[in-house]
C-alpha cells in the first residue's frame, strides 16, 4: 500500500547539456524497462534545469522535484526560491532538510518545519531528510537524534497533512563516503521512524508514510536494503548521475 519512491539527488551537478544528455539518457532507459508496480521515479537537478526536467517528465515515467525550497512564501529574499516558483512548474517532490544543508547553510529543525509547510500548502510532497553524524552514532544516540529532527520537523503536522510527506532517513557518516547502512541498521532506524508516526499519527497513517533510505546506495547493495519491510526506496546521490546505475537501483525493488 506504500508507494516505492526512487529518488536522485543531483546536488551541485552537471552543465545545462550533461543535464540534458543526462534526462535523455534516463528517459531511454526507461522505455526499455520494466519497474515493478508502485514504484515512483523522481529527478531532482538542480533549480536552472527544473524546467527542462518538469518539460521532459510529461513524456516520460518520472516526475521533476526540487533540491530545496524557500522558508518564505514570497518577497524580498535574494537569491531564495519560493513553493509557488515550484508548484507553477509542475514540481511533484522537494527535498527538505538535507543534511548538508543543515551543516552547511544552518538550517535548523525549525526551518526544516517551515519549508514543510510552504511545500504542502503549495501541493508538493516534502521529501523531509533526518539522520545522525558519526560522532552521534558512535555515542549510541541515533535515535535520540532522529526523534528529535522528526518530530520538530513534522509533528506541528494534521494527520491529513501527513500523509503527503516522503521521509528519508540518511545516516550522514555514510553520504558520499561509500559506507552503506547495513539492511539491519537501516530496518532499525526505519521502524524507530514508523512507530514515531504511529504513536503520534495511528498505525493506520504511519502504514501510509514511505520512508527512503540514503547513503552511498547503489545498484550493489540496492536490493539488499529495499528488500526491508520499512525501507520503501532510496534518495540516491552519486548513483543518480548515471543513468544506468539510477535505473537498477529503481529495478532493485
Ligand atoms: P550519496 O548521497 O548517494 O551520494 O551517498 C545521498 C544523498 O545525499 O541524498
Amino acid at each position: 500500500m506504500r508507494k516505492h519512491i526512487v529518488a536522485g539527488n543531483w546536488k551541485m551537478n552537471k552543465t545545462f547539456e550533461e543535464a540534458e544528455e543526462l534526462i535523455d539518457n534516463l528517459m531511454t532507459t526507461l522505455e526499455n524497462t520494466e519497474l515493478a508496480p508502485d514504484t515512483l521515479m523522481v529527478v531532482c537537478p538542480p533549480f536552472p534545469y527544473l524546467e527542462m526536467c518538469s518539460e521532459y517528465s510529461e513524456d516520460s515515467y518520472f516526475l521533476p522535484g526540487a533540491q530545496n525550497v524557500s522558508d518564505q512564501e514570497s518577497g524580498a529574499y535574494t537569491g531564495e526560491v519560493s513553493a509557488a516558483m515550484l508548484q507553477s512548474l509542475e514540481i511533484a517532490y522537494c527535498i527538505v532538510g538535507h543534511s548538508e544543508r543543515r551543516a552547511y547553510y544552518g538550517e535548523t529543525d525549525a526551518t526544516v518545519a517551515a519549508k514543510v509547510d510552504r511545500l504542502l500548502a503549495h501541493d508538493i510532497h516534502p521529501i523531509v531528510c533526518c539522520g545522525e553524524v558519526l560522532q552521534e552514532r558512535e555515542d549510541g544516540r541515533q535515535l535520540e537524534v532522529v526523534e528529535r529532527q522528526i518530530r520538530e520537523g513534522l509533528f506541528h503536522l494534521s494527520a491529513e497533512q501527513i500523509t503527503e510527506v516522503v521521509v528519508a532517513y540518511e545516516p550522514v557518516w555514510a553520504i558520499g563516503t561509500g559506507k552503506t547502512a547495513t539492511p539491519a541498521q537501516a530496518q532499525e532506524i526505519h521502524a524507530y521512524i514508523r512507530s514515531l508516526l504511529a504513536k503520534q499519527y495511528g498505525a493506520e497513517m504511519a502504514d501510509k508514510i514511505s520512508i527512503l533510505y540514503g547513503g552511498s546506495c547503489k545498484p550493489s547493495n540496492a536490493r539488499e536494503i529495499f528488500a526491508q519491510p520499512d525501507v520503501d526506496g532510496g534518495l540516491i546521490g552519486g548513483a543518480a548521475l548515471n543513468a544506468e546505475d539510477f535505473m537498477a537501483i529503481a529495478k532493485a525493488f
